[in-house]
């Protein structure tokens, strides 16, 4: 028999920033069973207007339900901001997880007080981020430089490395010459490249630059809310958890990401994400 418990958590992004939020769920949820969606096809969210990347969010959402999930992350900043409590008022019953930059453990770290935010364009317009940043701000007396990194996941997406180094120099040095001493990985995309993001920030001669990206808290989080609700799975020596992917672009691409990125080798599947 099925029960709630035993269904799965599904995971999805615009492509394969999720990934970084899907390691640390497999790390601290090991029994868990996972769908993971990358909409590819449609990708990037971070350039799209709000309500667009809103309907696309709950289409796919819809998507992951017709497959039985007992639990949602929205493993995207662009889609938290756009589309989450939209989510949550279509599917009350859920627990939905969102991913958004990291503005306070960055204020909790700084010391020059001032720290950078790296995002999409959509992520930084976005009320929900911009009342954070506020809200942030004025308690602990922190300065955000925010910075939009137009194209930056699709040379990630692209596994374009010399595009990718030739954007964040783009992006990271002026933000580290203003002073701030931490930067906030404000798209889930971009702990995938944070070697590049070291590498450019000691080139700059700011090679102690604190990085924060969020995806152990979403892992946590998540874990909260399934204990909350009576929804762990429990280990089953017989039936590990299992991990199945969908894509609205090439399942080859997406199975190579994961096998290079996670060593991990799942199902992989296409489909449009669109209602039948
Ligand atoms: N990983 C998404 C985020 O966290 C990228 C959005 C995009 O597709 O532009 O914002």
């Amino acid at each position: 028999m099925t029960t709630r418990a035993s269904s799965p958590v599904g995971i999805f992004d615009s492509g394969l920033g999720g990934l970084s939020i899907l390691r640390h769920i497999r790390a601290q949820l090991p029994h868990e069973h996972l769908v993971y969606v990358a909409d590819t096809g449609f990708a990037p969210y971070g350039d799209k207007p709000e309500h667009v990347v809103a309907e696309r969010s709950l289409a796919v959402t819809r998507f992951l339900v017709e497959h039985g999930i007992k639990a949602l992350v929205v493993a995207c900043n662009t889609a938290t901001i756009s589309a989450v409590k939209l989510l949550r008022e279509r599917f009350p019953d859920m627990p939905i997880v969102g991913v958004e930059p990291g503005l306070k453990p960055a204020a909790a770290a700084t010391r020059s007080r001032k720290v950078g935010v790296l995002a999409t364009e959509r992520t930084l317009a976005g009320e929900k981020f911009l009342r954070l940043r506020d809200q942030v701000a004025e308690g602990t007396q922190t300065t955000f430089l925010l910075q939009p990194c137009r194209g930056l996941v699709e040379r990630i997406e692209d596994g374009d490395a010399e595009g990718t180094m030739t954007l964040l120099r783009r992006y990271v040095t002026p933000l580290l010459e203003q002073g701030a001493d931490t930067l906030v990985l404000g798209c889930t995309h971009y702990p995938l490249v944070k070697a590049s993001i070291e590498h450019v920030a000691a080139e700059a001669g700011h090679a102690h630059a604190t990085l924060v990206d969020t995806g152990e808290a979403v892992a946590r989080q998540l874990g909260r809310l399934l204990e909350a609700g009576g929804l762990l799975r429990a280990p089953q020596a017989t039936a590990p958890a299992t991990l199945e992917a969908w894509t609205s672009a090439s399942a080859t691409a997406l199975a190579s990401a994961f096998d290079v990125l996670l060593g991990m080798t799942p199902p992989v599947h296409e489909t449009t994400f669109d209602a039948p």
